[in-house]
């Protein structure tokens, strides 16, 4: 029996969690066969190996490595090689995930190659079109056959915007599938141990949107909010590499271990090791999307550094709060959270573990032959 070849493409930090599950069921049907083809969006072992060794992915069958560029270079240069991987392999189905240049790339590439594209992760908006991550979603979701929803307000999009409605489906997160699975792994690493947190409490940071830290005045300020948080505990801060170029001049509170607070810098972190983190960290600073929602499961205080959210049911039904990069008000939000503790934990409908079983009854019945 001829197999249903079903690509599926990753480039990027933010892929290998909502893809593994989707591979893994894939895996489970005698009829898929699914290669895992990875870009080289991101190519730092801290970015992209310890990821697959984390989430147990098997080496990518095919390695593109295109690395960096501006994005009609990393854009261009994904889509003319994965064209020629189309060519050659003839897959049934593309899959992409998320909203990063790779997402994009790849299903341009499937569409007009007549291929059918599901996008998982379909749907959300932060109506910002300074995004680049906005224009990704906006366009593949036009592109694509199969949209694989996680919320509610996804599909609404969606119809907003005139797609068939027979092309959506709300299936739920896969990336929540893979913290579920993985959550028992991260609390073993004792990530907090190996960094001398000991017992104590501390915040987690991440920073990496262009608007926050491409203009340096833009990052000092996020910086003048962070800073007077740090005094009261310590700041854990896996630096991303675009945050990490633009460091040198920013006036930020180094951490000063004898007296257990300030702002701790490491490189970036696994999957694993930043999973535990996060579950035991007292609040969370971040500018990610991805995070926003783990945040929500884990119950989680969340700040986000931005002033809108693709994400808004991790505000209305979560921990999420949007504080922008207002000094004063990353300050005064910090506080107040910090006096109200943690919060509730909630699971927003079918962010249960089972996202990816979904998507994977779904194709089988789409594929019959
Ligand atoms: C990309 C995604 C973003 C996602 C983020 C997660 C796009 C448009 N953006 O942003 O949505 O949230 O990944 O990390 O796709 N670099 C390295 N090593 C690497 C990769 C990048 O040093 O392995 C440096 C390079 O200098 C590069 C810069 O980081 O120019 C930015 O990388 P890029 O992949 O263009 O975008 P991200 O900021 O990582």
């Amino acid at each position: 029996m001829k197999k249903t070849k079903i690509i599926l493409a990753v480039g990027a930090r933010p892929n290998y969690m909502k893809a593994a599950p989707v591979y893994f069921e894939l895996k489970k049907y005698k009829k898929f066969q699914p290669l895992l083809v990875h870009t080289g969006q991101h190519y730092d072992a801290g970015l992209s190996k310890v990821f697959f060794d984390d989430l147990k992915l098997p080496r990518p069958d095919i390695h593109l490595g295109l690395g960096s560029g501006t994005h009609a270079v990393q854009t261009g240069k994904i889509m003319v090689a994965f064209e020629k991987v189309c060519l050659k392999e003839k897959p049934d189905l593309v899959v992409v995930v998320g909203d990063v240049n790779s997402t994009i790339a790849c299903a341009l590439v499937a569409a007009k190659l007549w291929i059918q594209v599901a996008h998982v992760e379909a749907g959300l908006r932060s109506f910002d079109r300074t995004m680049p991550e906005e224009i990704n979603r906006l366009l593949t979701d036009q592109i694509s056959d199969y949209l694989f929803t996680t919320c509610v307000d996804a599909d609404e999009n969606l119809l907003r915007e005139g797609i068939d409605k027979r092309k959506i489906f709300f299936v739920g997160n896969t990336m929540i599938d893979s913290l579920n699975k993985h959550l028992k792994a991260a609390r073993a690493a004792r990530a907090w141990e190996k960094l001398g947190l000991g017992n104590g409490p501390y915040a987690l940071m991440t920073l990496h949107r262009p608007s926050n830290v491409d203009d340096r005045k833009t990052l000092q300020r996020v910086f003048d909010g962070v800073n007077p948080v740090a005094q009261g505990l310590p700041v854990v801060f896996p630096v991303h590499p675009r945050t990490l170029k633009q460091l040198d001049g920013i006036t930020w509170t180094r951490y000063d271990r004898k007296a257990g607070k300030g702002i701790l810098n490491l490189a970036p972190l696994g999957y694993l090791g930043f999973l535990g983190l996060m579950e035991r960290a007292s609040r969370v600073l971040t500018d990610s999307g991805g995070i926003q929602e783990e945040t929500t499961i884990l119950g989680e205080p969340c700040l986000t550094l931005r002033d809108n959210t693709e994400r808004p049911i991790t505000v209305e039904q979560g921990t999420n709060m949007l504080v922008g990069n207002d000094p004063d008000r990353i300050v005064r939000v910090a506080r107040r959270q910090l006096r109200m503790g943690k919060r509730r934990k909630c699971t927003p409908k079918y962010w249960d573990g089972r996202a990816a079983i979904r998507i994977a009854k779904i194709l089988n019945l789409q594929f019959r032959r």
